[in-house]
């Protein structure tokens, strides 16, 4: 790899300004100064310090965003604050995507990542990571309805849906439920309720696989995800 694409990758200098990042010196390799972009470079073997700070070599980031509402899980619109824009630049990495995407109306936990395989594994069906909702409903839901929906509900256009789980925690007029779906079609969870003749209020994803959304992180803001927390989400529960 060459070490401008390493700066660029681990967050460190954007490939502009790896240039004068490189030039100044403040780059060395094994203890050698490197003052030129081309030079190619190990990162899981050779000894990176920045400012003679040793740099722990990462292959790929992932971000927990907790997304407000009015934000579009895209990388790229002109109308519309996107998720990436919620990225602070130290964060940032070139290819960054949403695992995942949430409606434009719903709030709560995004990954985001340029880990394309992790992304697959964690999204596809047939590795049936549950991805857990708190949904406000605009009415009370029968017992009966909820074994629909918890059993696999047909959609109004045909769609037949996976098993899923469902719990009221808030009974009330506009009750309160936690949604556990492992799949993630368009508007999946609006369109299962409306199957059963019920309007979404409010929808917050609250939990991917094993990891909770960190409630000390304000909506808006991202951090990083530990490789522990990493492991939470695929080692969790499935059914
Ligand atoms: N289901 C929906 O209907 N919307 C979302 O944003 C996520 C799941």
């Amino acid at each position: 790899m060459r070490i401008d694409k390493f700066l660029s990758n681990q967050g460190i200098a954007s490939r502009k300004e790896s240039k004068s990042f490189l030039k100044a010196g403040r780059v060395s390799v094994n203890g050698i100064p490197v003052l030129k972009g081309d030079i190619k470079i190990d990162p899981q073997v050779d000894r990176i310090e920045i400012d003679g700070a040793l740099q722990n070599y990462q292959e790929h980031i992932y971000l927990m965003l907790n997304k407000p509402k009015g934000v579009v899980s895209a990388t790229d619109d002109t109308r519309h604050t996107t998720v990436l824009d919620l990225v602070p630049k130290e964060l940032f990495r070139q290819g960054m995507f949403p695992a995942g995407r949430l409606d434009k109306d719903t709030t709560g936990f995004v990954l985001l990542t340029e880990d394309g395989e992790f992304a697959h594994n964690i999204l596809s069906p047939r590795h049936h990571v549950p991805k857990t909702y708190h949904a406000v409903i605009d009415q009370p839901i029968a017992e009966l309805e909820i074994k629909q929906l918890e059993n696999g509900i047909v959609l109004k256009d045909g769609t037949q849906c996976m098993k899923a789980k469902f719990t009221v925690i808030f009974p009330g007029e506009t009750p309160t439920l936690e949604v556990i779906i492992q799949e993630g079609r368009y508007h999946q969870i609006k369109r299962m309720f409306g199957a059963v003749g019920k309007k979404v209020l409010e929808l917050k994803r609250i939990k991917i696989g094993g990891l909770a959304l960190d409630p000390n992180l304000p909506e808006g803001q991202c951090r990083e995800i530990s490789v522990e927390e990493l492991e939470r989400i695929t080692n969790c529960n499935r059914y």
